[in-house]
């Protein structure tokens, strides 16, 4: 045989013998890759995911596509993706409602959000606002406190069902007041935001970056927010802790995860996308300007959102039981 036949005959070999892992590292992503927001479409989960993975998408050289699995607070999408192929073209943007506190507000769920998923790494932490309904006879954080203690059981705060972050900033604040009143459950806070707007319900707290336009526009108000510093985008609204509610602090993080048993490859590529994404002046700008506490691209790795996740169980577990709360 002829030295470049030879040749060419030995590369055709090694290549047919190469593991799959190997071959997948230089192709991934050859398609579009599913993004499961697990919330309705228009709420804060959506957007900072929309904005995110538009950039990680040029990054990354494919589209990916948001697929909105709303319902049961985050549950079914978050268990649609732990259940997804493991091949890295199905990927969850999630916050640590779905994935630390509800694991005090159900008897049982059907994933395990340390074992069942890998992480990607973090995408924006969330302050939350307290915002009610513009005709809610309140100008106040204590006028709205007395209000919601004379109505109770008939005043109704809106969520986006059990675990959702709009649930634990309400349940949090509820059960610091010392108040029992109506939840109304939606599929999340973006259809919420719609019927808090035209008065169906009294209150919510959401993560700022859904109810800043909102508020600006003058159409709901604005009566605390829930850092133990006031926000730069509402510097007249007084913290929750410092009308009165003291210790209450509520901010949530949203992070990027996929099946346990994709390859680490398309891990560290959606990786590398996200940092790409974070490190763009033109989303960090928009987001900053939402009140997005965004990481710095360094900080987006893996392990540092796997202890985030940790963290959040070690801490809202043991405070939502210590608040009496029992799981459904
Ligand atoms: C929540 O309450 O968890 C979120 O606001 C849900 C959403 O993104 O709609």
């Amino acid at each position: 045989m002829k030295r470049r036949n030879l040749l060419s005959t030995v590369a055709a070999a090694a290549l047919a013998a190469a593991p799959l892992g190997a071959m997948a590292q230089t192709a991934y992503p050859t398609k579009p890759i599913t993004v499961i927001v697990p919330f309705a479409a228009g709420g804060p989960t959506d957007a900072l995911a929309r904005v995110l993975t538009a950039r990680m998408g040029e990054a990354l050289g494919q589209t990916m596509i948001v697929e909105n699995v709303g319902g049961a607070g985050g549950t079914i999408g978050v268990n649609k993706a732990a259940k997804a192929t493991p091949d890295g073209y199905t990927i969850l943007f999630a916050h640590m409602g779905t994935l630390a506190v509800n694991i005090a507000l159900y008897k049982s769920l059907p994933y395990d959000s340390q074992k069942d998923f890998e992480p990607i790494g973090l995408g924006g932490t969330n302050p939350m606002v307290l915002v009610t309904k513009k005709g809610l006879p309140a100008k106040d954080f204590k006028e709205f406190e007395a209000y919601v203690k004379a109505n109770q059981k008939k005043a109704q705060y809106g969520m986006a069902g059990i675990g959702a972050a709009s649930h634990l900033g309400g349940l949090m604040l509820n059960s610091m007041m010392k108040v029992d009143v109506l939840e109304i459950p939606y599929k999340g806070t973006g259809p919420a935001l719609n019927d808090l707007v035209s008065g169906q319900f009294d209150y919510m707290v959401d993560q700022a970056v859904n109810v800043l336009p909102q508020i600006k526009a003058g159409t709901i108000k604005a009566l605390g927010v829930s850092t133990l510093k006031r926000l730069p985008q509402l510097p007249d609204v007084p913290t929750i802790d410092e009308s009165g509610i003291k210790g209450y602090e509520v901010t949530i993080w949203n992070g990027f995860f996929v099946a346990k048993g994709t390859p680490k490859d398309a891990i560290d590529k959606l990786n590398k996308a996200l940092v790409t994404a974070l490190g763009d002046e033109k989303v960090r700008a928009r987001l900053i300007d939402q009140a997005v506490d965004l990481p710095e691209p360094k900080d987006a790795t893996p392990e540092a959102l796997r202890a985030q996740l940790k963290a959040s169980i070690d801490k809202w577990v043991p405070t939502i039981k210590a608040a009496g709360v029992q799981p459904q």
